[in-house]
């Protein structure tokens, strides 16, 4: 039988990259569309390495019309479009407000209308816990009602959640997954995650303070209403991210309607403060790190996990790897990175 065809738009990207792997591992013939805006090609190179597979890669705009035409006729019909492409930094959306509405909006609704044009039904949103703020009840359903989003980034996501919700009633099947805090890297060190610039995430502020590149890193805050008084979150291995798009991809082909339009949490369930996750990268790995406690960081929210319980149900997931798991690995790769 010949293998179903994948699409996977910023799949040069972090969790794009860690998706194509897993899909590709699970015999989906996969075709990834990126700008390179946001990425680095050691991520393609790293997809070929793990995977003993050359990476099928067509380097263009997701808002781009024609450019996604071409690829859907050429490399098409594909069974589901993953669609991973946006920009993510909250900070820059709050600077750049136009940049982030332009293409976290315009790139879906491009992407959507030439699925349509094409006959093709089944698309995967990568969406975000940022659309619930701070939830009332934690852990948090995907039931609870969004909150005013805290950035325009936050904003691109609770929009793009709506139009798409409105365009599944045109017979397109849609799936969006709300993640939770996305960490770690490919057991391989062969993938993981390459910051532009100073990061703005936690894990990724930690391993490059471990390897030497910042001086400290500060603790926004300890005087939260929490056990040690840091903020609390729900971080998930990034390949446990990357099986829960198999698995939807795969519920979502199941289904029999023509119109669909589900949400599932993407989460562990479990919430680490922020000093809890310090103290388990320094014991896993063996490592001092130089931090110190600051002052609040404005937006931030105080405690958030999910209930996955609804992708455990219906889709038969849950995630495998550990805490200790993640920042091993995260490790792994920034010393990989470093070359060290
Ligand atoms: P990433 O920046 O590593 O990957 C995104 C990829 O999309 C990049 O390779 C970039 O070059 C590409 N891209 C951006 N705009 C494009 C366009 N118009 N056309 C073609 N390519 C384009 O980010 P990531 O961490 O892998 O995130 C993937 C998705 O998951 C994003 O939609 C992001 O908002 C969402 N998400 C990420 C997190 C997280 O913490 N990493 C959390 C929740 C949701
Ligand atoms: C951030 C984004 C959110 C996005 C999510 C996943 C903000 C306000 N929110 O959330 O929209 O969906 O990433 O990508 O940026 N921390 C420190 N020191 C640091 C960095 C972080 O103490 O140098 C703390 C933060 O205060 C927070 C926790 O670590 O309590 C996690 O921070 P981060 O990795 O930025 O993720 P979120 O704040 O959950």
């Amino acid at each position: 039988m010949k293998a179903k065809k994948i699409l996977v738009t910023g799949g040069a990207g972090y969790i794009g990259a860690h998706t194509a792997v897993e899909l590709i591992n699970a015999g989906y013939d996969v075709a990834i569309v990126d700008n390179l805006s946001r990425s680095d090609k050691r991520l393609l190179e790293g997809i070929e390495k793990i995977t003993g597979k050359p990476v099928k890669f067509f380097e263009g705009d997701c808002r781009d019309r024609n450019f996604l035409l071409k690829v859907f006729q050429s490399e098409g019909p594909f069974s589901c479009v993953l669609h991973f492409a946006a920009y993510k930094a909250v900070g820059e959306s709050v600077e750049k407000p136009l940049l982030y509405y332009e293409n976290n909006l315009n790139s879906t609704i491009a992407l959507v209308e030439i699925m349509i044009k094409c006959g093709v039904t089944d698309f995967i949103f990568s969406s975000s816990c940022t659309v619930y703020g701070q939830p009332d009840q934690i852990p948090v359903s995907e039931a609870a009602p969004f909150k005013k989003a805290e950035s325009p980034y936050g904003a691109t996501k609770q929009m793009s959640e709506r139009i798409l919700e409105d365009v599944s009633r045109n017979n397109i099947r849609i799936i969006t997954l709300r993640y939770f805090n996305p960490i770690g890297a490919h057991p391989s060190a062969l993938i993981g995650e390459i910051p532009l610039g100073t990061p703005n995430n936690l894990v990724p502020f930690i391993t490059q303070t471990a390897v030497g590149v910042r001086e400290k890193l500060t603790v926004f805050g300890n005087d939260y209403n929490t056990a040690d008084g840091t903020c609390i979150r729900d971080y998930i291995h990034v390949v446990d991210l990357a099986t829960a798009h198999v698995k939807a991809m795969e519920y979502l082909s199941q289904q029999r309607e023509t119109k669909f339009y589900e949400v599932f949490n993407v989460g562990t369930g479990i919430g680490v403060s922020v000093l809890e996750l310090i103290n388990r990268f320094k014991a896993v790995n063996n490592v001092e790190l130089n931090y110190e406690i600051g002052s609040r960081r404005s937006g931030d929210i105080e405690k958030v996990f999910a209930d996955p319980s609804k992708a455990m149900s219906s889709l038969g997931w849950a995630a495998k790897f550990t805490i200790d798991d993640s920042l091993l690995h995260a490790w792994q790769w920034e010393k990989k990175i470093r070359d060290k």
